[in-house]
């Protein structure tokens, strides 16, 4: 009975890895990236550097970044850091100092660092979420910024550093902080470089939620597989909206929410909205306000 049993268990086993192939991702020097059924985890990978953004780190994160977006064993991307660090900011050896004689090394690194951190984060096409395992400085608020989602520890520090040493918040993480924090905020904690922890982060916008160091990737794993059974075109039409419309007039808004909800029925391979239509109209199977509908045809 009991080898029966061990012999099915073993029959399964085979087939499951029969079923998800191991995927042969790039290797960086710098970052890392792992899997879990659908859900990848794109890492600073610098631990005893506490993860401080290297120029070498921008042009890493770029290609992973690239490579990632058009994954289609990805559904939802956790940027995170290695170790005890989120990420420490810029790295103000090789990044600051590094460049300073150097304005084409400059200019190649920030580049990098701008389009990464913001421009191809915020405009990934699928669900992203922050995973702020600890600290989190300066320069590293951006990444924070440009996720969908941001989990953190209670006990993350996080900190716009910046004024300690006597530089102001570059790149875009003025821009940034002003977006998720109230004014004053922004203003208190960049201008005194206070410290503040996970639950703070919370408190003032900075993150969605914040739960102890113990049940971080639970929590972010319980958020990304929910995010795996939604409609993928339309999780990823809302959020282009919601980024978009933050800097439109009403007029425009509209117009460009019109379009967009006509563009939605076109490129929905699944047809979502029928079948989340009949799921709750004829078969009475859920009801949209309490949940979602079956995905049974995935496109
Ligand atoms: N740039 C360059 N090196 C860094 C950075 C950084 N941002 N952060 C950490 N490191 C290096 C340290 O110099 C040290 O290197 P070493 O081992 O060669 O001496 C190593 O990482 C470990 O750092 P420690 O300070 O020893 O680690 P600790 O855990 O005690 O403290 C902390 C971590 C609080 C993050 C501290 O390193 C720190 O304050 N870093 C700077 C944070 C900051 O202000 N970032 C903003 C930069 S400005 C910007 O992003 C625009």
């Amino acid at each position: 009975m009991a080898a029966k049993k061990a012999a099915k268990k073993s029959a399964k086993k085979t087939a499951r890895k029969k079923a998800a192939p191991k995927i042969k991702d790039p290797v960086f020097e710098t970052v890392k990236i792992e899997r879990s059924k659908g859900i990848t985890f794109l890492i600073m990978n610098r631990p005893e550097k506490r993860n401080a953004m290297s120029p070498q780190l921008h042009m890493d994160m770029n290609d992973a970044i690239d490579y990632l977006s058009i994954d289609p064993a990805t559904d939802v991307l956790v940027v995170t850091g290695a170790g005890k660090a989120f990420s420490a900011g810029q790295d103000i050896k090789l990044y600051f100092r590094g460049t300073a004689d150097d304005p084409a090394a400059r200019a190649k690194a920030r580049r990098a660092s701008n389009a990464w951190r913001w421009q191809k984060l915020s405009r990934f096409p699928k669900p992203t979420i922050a995973m702020i395992n600890g600290f989190c400085f300066g320069g590293a608020f951006t990444q924070v910024c440009a996720c969908d989602f941001a989990i953190a520890s209670s006990t993350a520090t996080f900190g716009l550093s910046e004024v300690n040493w006597g530089i102001i918040p570059g790149g875009i993480v003025s821009w940034n902080v002003g977006q998720v924090m109230n004014y004053r905020n922004a203003i208190y904690y960049a201008t005194t470089g206070e410290p503040f922890n996970g639950k703070r982060a919370m408190e003032i916008g900075m993150v969605n939620k914040a739960v102890p160091a113990g049940k971080l990737k639970a929590e972010v794993m319980k958020l990304a597989r929910l995010m795996q059974q939604k409609s993928p075109a339309a999780v990823r039409y809302t959020k282009e909206a919601i980024r978009s419309v933050r800097f439109m007039n009403e007029p425009e808004a509209a117009d460009y929410l019109n379009a967009k909800s006509d563009a939605l029925k076109h490129v929905d391979k699944e047809d979502s909205r029928g079948q989340g239509m009949s799921q709750f109209l004829d078969e009475k199977s859920y009801r949209p306000g309490l949940g979602h509908f079956e995905r049974r045809n995935k496109g």
